[in-house]
């Protein structure tokens, strides 16, 4: 058996940025359904904000990162979507992507186009196929139709610079917010029928205006705490409020009789995890995504770049609202 090493960065216990250690570790055979990939670039995505800090628990010592892109060195029985020298990329669990090389299961991980490169690969896998599923996937009743209006909070984001343009391929009216007038123009510029500055506008008032009073179908609200409320107010009747995320904070315990009051509302919490449950369905999407891209409808933009070294000050920047569109880790 040959026996490898990678440099990899590691949390021995939940807590700040510092916590984020680089560490070498020793890599092994993929063994049934694995593969071996040496990775040319890892994307970086706020989940993994929550996964070291200790929102989300996880056993420790834990190797962080969920998305990245690279060359599979090798396949364990029983894997036939992929061979040895393809390139592939990723989003999936369990973490471990902050490194150069890992073994992982093999279920999750595509076979990447050609025509895009690996750090675009890196950087869209969890994000790209989180558009996917939350504007495909994630509808209120009776789906959504070319004309209707969304809320899409945290737009300049990762996901959110990637579902203003798909959004708008589907003919939506994507409503977006961010904290700056800087990133509500990057919102626009991507596909935004409309920005909100929610630092200092009252957006659910915003939402009113813009909507005629009526309310938008879907609100797609990945900042929680802070958002999420005031989110319901936004939807017109039988309108879906999907909390993806939790950038501001987990969402509190939340009184069933206000989705009667507001408008026999829907809410869901979902994650891109149960969606890419089997490689079947997992390819799908990932086709869908590869189309947008490969077809110019949606373009990932990659804003920062860190060394993995630098991983640390990564997570600062995205804790700390710096960062716009995607964040890639270089090799
Ligand atoms: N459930 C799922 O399947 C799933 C999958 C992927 C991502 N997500 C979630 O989707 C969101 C976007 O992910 P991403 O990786 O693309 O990150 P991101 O949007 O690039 O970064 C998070 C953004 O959230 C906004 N935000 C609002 N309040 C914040 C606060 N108190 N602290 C920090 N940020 C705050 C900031 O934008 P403004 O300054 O413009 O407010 C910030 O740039 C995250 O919440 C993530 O957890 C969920």
């Amino acid at each position: 058996m040959t026996s490898m090493t990678s440099r990899a960065i590691r949390i021995d216990r939940p807590g700040g940025p510092e916590e984020l250690k680089l560490v070498e570790v020793s890599v092994g055979e993929p063994q049934a359904g694995e593969i071996r990939i040496r990775h040319k670039a890892v994307g970086l995505n706020y989940i993994d904000v929550y996964q070291r800090s200790g929102l989300y628990s996880l056993p420790l010592p834990l190797q962080l990162g969920m998305e990245a892109a690279g060359i599979v060195e090798a396949v364990g029985d029983g894997v036939t979507h992929l061979q040895a020298g393809d390139r592939a990329a990723y989003a999936s669990q369990p973490p471990g992507s902050y490194c150069d090389l890992r073994v992982m299961p093999a279920k999750s991980v595509c076979k990447l186009p050609d025509a895009i490169d690996f750090e675009t690969g890196a950087a869209m896998m969890l994000k790209g196929l989180t558009a996917q599923y939350l504007l495909r996937r994630t509808l209120p009743q009776g789906g959504l139709e070319s004309g209707d209006f969304i809320l899409f909070h945290a737009a300049a984001g990762g996901v959110g610079l990637i579902a203003c343009q798909w959004a708008r391929a589907l003919g939506l009216h994507l409503i977006g917010t961010a904290g700056s007038d800087e990133k509500c123009a990057l919102a626009k510029e991507h596909g935004a029928a409309h920005v909100i500055n929610y630092a200092r506008e009252d957006f659910v008032a915003r939402v009113k205006e813009i909507t005629g009073g009526k309310g938008v179908k879907a609100v797609y609200d990945s900042v929680g705490k802070d958002t999420f409320l005031k989110s319901l107010d936004c939807l017109g009747p039988f309108g879906l409020l999907a909390n993806f995320g939790n950038a501001s904070g987990k969402v509190e315990p939340l009184d069933l009789g206000l989705l009667a009051a507001k408008g026999s509302l829907y809410v869901s919490r979902p994650t891109l995890f149960t969606h890419i449950a089997t490689r079947e369905v997992t390819q799908r999407m990932a086709d869908d995504l590869f189309g947008m891209v490969t077809s110019g409808q949606v373009k990932i933009r990659i804003d920062q770049r860190f060394a993995l070294a630098d991983v640390a000050e990564a997570h600062r920047s995205i804790e700390a609202r710096k960062t716009t569109g995607c964040t890639v880790l270089t090799l």
